[in-house]
């Protein structure tokens, strides 16, 4: 009773303060109102708030620790992660705000990253959409579920640009390309964070990993990351910088070292560029325990160093690790740390809290008949089919063998066809899977029980082909032949590096079987990365890249092998020939030597491979077919204030109504430092009906031209440019124009 009183006394204080003064500004007001907290605390209350502990839970529902319910009561513990449940987190928050000295609101913190309950399509593949609508309501739907579950902050966006496809947490991102990557990052941080946070439908974003997390050596997860500022900056930067400027509030330093400096422990990335350059204001957190490897990274000795690295560089607060919590306090005492940098640390972690309302309202995230109504409410699921077909790319279609007619017969094959696990992914949330329908289910829905004949023929992994002759003999009756192959879930997402990126198993053993029977065979693939599928996209008529496609996956792929959806997906991931080409980006260098292949002696290229990969950036089949036109050009002088106008006409020259992006790509032919061949500047989804054209236009401004120049410094430089227009990287039509000095 006693500790309740002096909470309310707290909420009276921090009001009254700031109602008496005459403050302009919500900034300010707010910042006032954070001061008025942190006066009151203590050296360790305030310490408290920098850490951040996971939940211990098990299948049953989520349970914390009991020391952790004391760090939380004794106000030594101001975050965590990993709990949820409108009740569960009640509980919790109850303990922080009525039964701590300060009542301070707990964050709730949860790898919300492409759902929470109602599960879409992973991150890559929802990139391919290229529809930032549909995309920004992924992250919509996915913050209203969690918000009714008791989260109020989640780990995502995932703004690691990546090259690299043995890098499993390729599926957690954007793809290759900086520019759709940071629209992606915008789209996601609104979406997540809505209007308003104080918006009890909102939940705080947190843009990670910082930085280039998504280039290790070797493609091996967590490993050495280095590469040249520049192309850091041009490249990897963008992603995370757009996210901020949308507004993130919340920031994860990465696992990575960069340059020779772990994020962790680096003043330039968490302090110089994040705070002083990209003037970030939120607070940042580690990832999980990267404070104490920085002792493994060799930095420093141990972790008390390691904390008095952290918190000097820039990390407000310290994921699982016990770092600070441990060692901050003697570090003040010991004249070590200037208590004024944890001060800093408090005020951004309390002014977060504020903003989201918690100190108004901290059970506005509890609310269990909210998450009742909300939790996989059909309109989630309805987006969640939604943005799974729009995700979807059609890679080949031969003899357009796709889409299946209703009641024709077909033979479905494959372990992955009957999961339902699988089609989640990794990082599923709180999603379940015991109630959804696999992809076998909704096609015999479709297509009625008697045209459709499932059996496994092999597993996803491992060596058994005691499946083969069943499916073969099956196979032989039916008019068409689906395979579902791809990779375990598993195989994808953290910690889920592989030195091959072919099938696993014998599921091309048994797809070159099925292919001497003579019959279409469709491939349709669940995989969390670009593979190599030089073999399999000679063995399959048709293949259809599904990803994880989430909770309605089954349904998705249903509808878009009948042709119920037009599929219009576009890789953001190139697709390489073998995992020798790697890494394989489109907007490589042209090198002194580039391979024209009359000529390919001395030439850079391998001797046992083309250049080229697979399946190109950008690429993706419809359905229909597009015609494009040549580009006309509004001016082929762009001068430094003006613009230029580029226009294609698209035609739908195919049988059906169908969807296309239209992407624009630049080259900048002479710099003061070399230029890639090509960089995406612009794109349009456009709908076309059969038989339909479009002018699509493309404004290009000089903005657009600009990088970071020889002496570091980012603008333009006059020259010539070309300027391609096309439904992928490589197939385009191409104009020059040329950038004046006045
Ligand atoms: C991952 C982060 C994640 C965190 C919390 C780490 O292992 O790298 O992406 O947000 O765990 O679950």
């Amino acid at each position: 009773m006693k500790k309740y009183i002096f909470t309310s006394l707290l909420f009276v204080l921090i009001f009254t303060s700031c109602n008496k003064s005459n403050i302009s500004s919500t900034e300010e007001r707010l910042d006032q109102r954070v001061d008025s907290v942190i006066k009151l605390m203590t050296l360790e209350e305030k310490i408290g708030q920098m850490v951040l502990y996971t939940s211990d839970w098990d299948v049953t529902g989520p349970t914390l620790k009991s020391g952790y319910l004391d760090d939380i009561r004794s106000g030594n513990c101001g975050n965590i992660f990993n709990a949820h449940t409108a009740k569960y987190t009640r509980k919790l928050q109850k303990i922080a705000v009525e039964e701590s000295r300060l009542g301070i609101p707990l964050l709730f913190g949860y790898d919300v990253i492409h759902g929470h309950k109602t599960i879409f399509p992973i991150s890559l593949g929802e990139s391919a959409s290229w529809d930032m609508v549909a995309i920004e309501k992924s992250a919509r739907v996915s913050a209203i579920e969690a918000a009714a579950s008791g989260i109020n902050w989640t780990f995502a966006p995932m703004c690691d640009i990546s090259v690299e496809p043995r890098w499993g947490r390729v599926s957690e991102g954007a793809g290759e390309d900086p520019y759709l990557g940071s629209l992606i990052a915008v789209a996601r941080v609104h979406g997540f964070q809505g209007n308003d946070l104080s918006d009890s439908l909102s939940i705080l974003a947190c843009v990670k990993h910082f930085a280039a997390y998504g280039a290790p050596l070797a493609g091996r997860d967590y490993n050495t990351v280095d590469m040249s500022k520049r192309v850091f900056l041009d490249t990897y930067l963008p992603p995370y910088k757009a996210a901020i400027d949308a507004g993130a509030m919340s920031v994860m330093s990465s696992f990575n070292e960069l340059d020779g400096i772990p994020a962790s422990g680096s003043k330039y990335l968490l302090t110089d560029l994040l705070r002083t350059e990209l003037g970030f204001k939120g607070f940042v957190v580690t990832d999980y325990t990267s404070i104490n490897e920085m002792v493994n990274h060799g930095i420093v000795a141990n972790e008390v160093d390691a904390g008095l690295l952290a918190i000097k560089a820039g990390v407000d607060m310290d994921m699982q690790g016990e770092v600070y919590f441990k060692y901050l306090k003697n570090q003040v005492n010991e004249g070590l740390l200037d208590v004024k940098l944890i001060d800093e640390s408090v005020r951004r972690i309390l002014k977060v809290k504020f903003m989201l309302d918690l100190f108004d309202d901290p059970y506005k995230y509890c609310n269990e008949e909210r998450e009742k109504r909300l939790v996989y409410a059909p309109e989630h699921l309805e987006a969640a089919l939604d943005v799974a077909k729009k995700s979807m790319v059609l890679l080949k279609n031969e003899n357009n063998v796709l889409p299946l007619q209703k009641g024709e017969k077909i033979v479905v094959i494959g372990e992955l066809a009957a999961s339902t696990r699988d089609l989640l992914g990794s990082w599923k949330a709180a999603g379940d899977w015991d109630f959804m329908k696999s992809t076998i289910d909704e096609i015999k829905l479709y297509n009625g029980e008697s045209n459709v004949i499932y059996t496994e023929g092999c597993k996803k992994m491992g060596e058994d082909r005691s499946g083969f002759p069943a499916a073969i003999a099956l196979a032989r009756r039916a008019d068409k032949i689906v395979m579902v192959i791809g990779e375990d879930w598993e195989w994808s997402g953290e910690a889920a590096s592989r030195t091959s990126i072919k099938i696993p198993g014998v599921q091309t053993e048994l797809l070159e079987k099925l292919k001497t029977l003579n019959k279409p065979v469709i491939v349709v693939l669940m995989n969390g990365r670009p593979l190599d599928l030089s073999k399999e996209s000679t063995l399959a008529d048709a293949i259809l890249e599904a990803w994880y496609p989430g909770t309605m996956g089954g349904k998705a792929i249903t509808q878009v092998l009948f042709g119920d959806y037009n599929p219009s997906g576009k890789l953001t991931m190139t697709f390489p020939r073998t995992l020798g080409q790697v890494p394989i980006f489109y907007y490589e260098k042209n090198t002194g030597r580039p391979l024209y292949l009359e000529n390919p002696k001395y030439k850079s290229r391998y001797i046992d491979c083309p250049n080229d990969p697979l399946y190109p950036f950008g690429f993706g089949l419809s359905y229909s077919t597009f015609v494009y036109s040549d580009i006309k050009l509004s001016t082929s002088e762009l001068t430094e204030n003006g613009n230029l106008e580029a226009s294609v006409n698209v035609t739908n020259t195919g049988g059906v109504d169908g969807e296309e992006v239209v992407q624009c790509y630049i080259r900048d032919l002479v710099g003061s430092v070399t230029r890639p061949v090509k960089e995406l500047k612009g794109f349009e989804k456009i709908y076309l009906k059969a038989g339909e054209s479009k002018v699509i236009t493309f404004k290009i401004t000089p903005d657009m031209l600009a990088f970071h120049r020889l002496d570091m410094t980012y603008g333009t430089e006059p020259g010539d440019f070309k300027l391609f227009i096309g439904g992928n990287s490589r197939d385009v039509k191409e104009t020059n124009f040329a950038l004046s000095v006045q």
